[in-house]
């Protein structure tokens, strides 16, 4: 039997354990969220982001700038918070409009408040293998692998996808947990061969279904860090959520696996939260 990891339950666990850290040790932590543009699906991140800082007892400020905001002005939003002692975490919400240069935003907010992880000096130190804020969704696909697979040393792992915001880091992560590692792309070759040698498989290329059951080993354990929106004509005839993996024929032959919704998704908010606190502890 397939054992479906349920991320909606470790990140509460998660989100319950910080709860009690901010009061046991008297934190006070503040995170800034900045979101530019109207962007329905930012929109509804940042929302659940907003709450479940609440929650934890995280305060957090929301910073809604409109589509046609200037670079100029975001930087000089972003330079405030860099400022601002109440504020230990800083998201600026990634897509930007186009006439905004995200790493330049990036590169402006300080490597100390940067609770997702982007700037180039926490990225660097990820790479070395040196204390950082881990980006969010990597740090939430580990925890929730561990959760299946507690020793990962010479597993062979498979990443589907390079972006730095997933694909990226979390081969970073891998690779210090001892897997070996491929990081595959839109211009690999022979794909699915690659995927069936996998131990572990990382989708993270945002295309609704589109690792196939066959692709995957007997007894590999899949994280799905796809969040595709699609059309249920057939069944509903409104919208629903599914991954970068046919869940229902990758189940058959995964020994774990992590739904959509219900995986990683509650994860990278959690986890979000946990890079809060530590920014919180670090300024104390
Ligand atoms: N857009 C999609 N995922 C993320 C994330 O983890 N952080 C930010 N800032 N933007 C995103």
């Amino acid at each position: 039997m397939v054992m479906i990891i349920d991320g909606a339950a470790v990140a509460k666990r998660i989100r319950a354990e910080l709860a009690q850290q901010v009061l046991g040790e008297k934190l006070s932590p503040g995170l800034a969220v900045v979101l530019v543009g109207e962007d329905p699906a930012s929109q509804v991140y940042v929302r659940n982001k907003s709450r479940a800082a609440s929650e934890a007892g995280i305060e957090s400020w929301q910073h809604t700038l409109p589509a046609e905001t200037t670079q100029a002005e975001l930087l000089a939003l972003v330079d405030n918070l860099n400022k601002d002692a109440k504020v230990h975490g800083i998201l600026v919400q990634l897509p930007l409009p186009r006439q905004i240069d995200a790493q330049t935003v990036i590169a402006a907010i300080s490597p100390d408040k940067d609770v997702d992880g982007f700037h180039p000096v926490n990225a660097g130190r990820l790479s070395l293998g040196l204390p950082s804020f881990v980006p969010c969704t990597p740090q939430g696909c580990m925890i929730l692998l561990r959760e299946a697979l507690p020793d990962l040393a010479g597993k062979r792992a498979i990443v589907l996808g390079r972006s730095n915001i997933v694909g990226k880091p979390v081969a970073q992560l891998l690779l210090q947990a001892d897997c070996t590692v491929t990081i595959a792309h839109s211009r690999t070759r022979d794909l699915a061969g690659e995927c069936r040698r996998a131990d572990i498989v990382i989708a993270a290329i945002g295309k609704p279904e589109f690792v196939k059951g066959d692709w995957i080993k007997e007894g590999a354990v899949v994280i799905d860090v796809g969040i595709n929106r699609i059309d249920d004509v057939v069944n509903t005839g409104k919208t629903k959520l599914v991954g970068d993996v046919d869940f229902a024929e990758a189940s058959k032959r995964a020994a774990a696996i992590t739904p959509v919704p219900g995986g990683v998704g509650p994860m990278t908010i959690a986890c979000l939260l946990r890079n809060t606190v530590l920014g919180a502890r670090q300024a104390g």
